[in-house]
């Protein structure tokens, strides 16, 4: 990186990748926060603009199920606590927060991804969909309607990383035999053991839509 690199200034709207490394790095990894898990609001989906915060915050811009957010974040603020913390969104769960049981899956440009393990300030310019955004008004989403259907949840913690892996291992074509859906879903745990009923809501779903 040379003296350049350093004072060249931003793309207005784009945050730079090297000031996210750059704060990451000199503090190490980020303090673990509390998940907002009772009381949380609803979720609000409307744009909205935030107070400024504290010195070295980024201003970041995210595209959230449809929704233009602007908020000013550490830059060491993982996705899925800007969702849950910024924006009460809290659809997605804070599991591990190590990338291990994918309770805080959810879809950016289409494609699942671990929030907890992907900066926020990086999902800048990405579409980004969480449960909250996957029902069309009162209308669930199939493989929604598939898990109410198959008994497919139970403690109700993983259940909505189980739906937005699902939905991404349907539309990859990933879900051509239980084999498979179990491969390619077996980054979200189920500790309660409902694979079964998941695998099965997953086939339903497949089904329906290749069925039209
Ligand atoms: S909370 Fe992200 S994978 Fe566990
Ligand atoms: S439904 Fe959450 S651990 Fe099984």
């Amino acid at each position: 990186m040379t003296d350049n690199d350093e004072t060249a200034p931003a793309a207005p709207t784009q945050v730079r990748r090297r000031d996210v490394l750059k704060a990451t790095a000199a503090t190490g990894a980020a303090a673990a926060a509390a998940p907002l898990l009772a009381g949380a609001a609803p979720a609000q989906a409307q744009s909205r603009e935030r107070e400024p915060a504290a010195a070295g915050a980024l201003p970041v811009v995210l595209r959230i199920n449809g929704a233009e957010h602007r908020l000013q974040l550490d830059p060491r603020t993982t996705l899925l606590d800007a969702l849950r913390e910024h924006l009460h969104l809290t659809g997605a769960k804070k599991g591990c927060g190590l990338g291990q049981c994918g309770a805080c899956t959810v879809l950016m440009d289409g494609q699942r991804v671990k929030s907890c393990l992907s900066l926020a300030a990086l999902a800048e310019g990405r579409e980004v969909t969480t449960i909250e955004g996957l029902a069309q008004g009162e209308q669930l989403h199939p493989l929604q309607a598939a898990f109410i259907e198959r008994d497919a949840f139970q403690c109700g913690y993983c259940t909505s990383g189980q739906i937005m892996a699902g939905v991404a291992c349907i539309a990859e074509g990933h879900a051509g035999s239980p084999q498979e859906i179990r491969d390619w879903m077996s980054g979200n745990l189920c500790r309660c053991g409902a694979y079964d009923h998941i695998v099965l809501a997953i086939q339903d779903a497949a089904g329906r839509r290749q069925g039209g």
